[in-house]
């Protein structure tokens, strides 16, 4: 499989509207949209830095996946996701190798992309997105 690069880090806030202005009056980053992302039960903020970005993730259910996170962790990097080059091919070598994966399919993320999580397992502690768009 190929990793191109750093698609983005997600980060679980607890409110949008309270961690934005961190990133964009402080660090001078801008939010270029902000999208609800049904299947994770969020809004998620995108902040571009040249080829990468940072999503901020605010949950819109107390029991969706950034709110579980939150509850049990706090505020902070939820996952790293990397762009590959071909999605349904990258999982089939994952697969193929033995990794334990949350997806084995790709499913729709945010901004069109096509991602699937690998165990965090695998990865020791850290969830990891692959990306394709
Ligand atoms: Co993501």
């Amino acid at each position: 499989m190929k990793i191109l690069h750093i698609d983005h880090i997600g980060i679980a806030v607890d409110r949008l509207d309270r961690a934005c202005p961190f990133y964009t009056d402080i660090l001078g980053l801008s939010v270029l949209e902000v999208e609800h992302v049904q299947d994770q039960k969020a809004n998620v903020a995108f902040l571009p830095i040249t080829d990468s970005e940072l999503e901020l993730l605010e949950t819109t259910e107390l029991d969706g996946p950034i709110g579980k996170f939150i509850k049990s962790r706090g505020e902070g990097i939820q996952h790293i996701a990397f762009r590959v080059e071909n999605i349904e091919e990258s999982l089939a070598e994952l697969k193929e190798k033995g990794v334990r994966l949350i997806d084995e399919k790709p499913r729709p993320g945010a901004g069109g992309a096509k991602i699937a999580f690998i165990h965090p397992k695998e990865s020791h502690g850290v969830l990891v997105e692959l990306c394709q768009r």
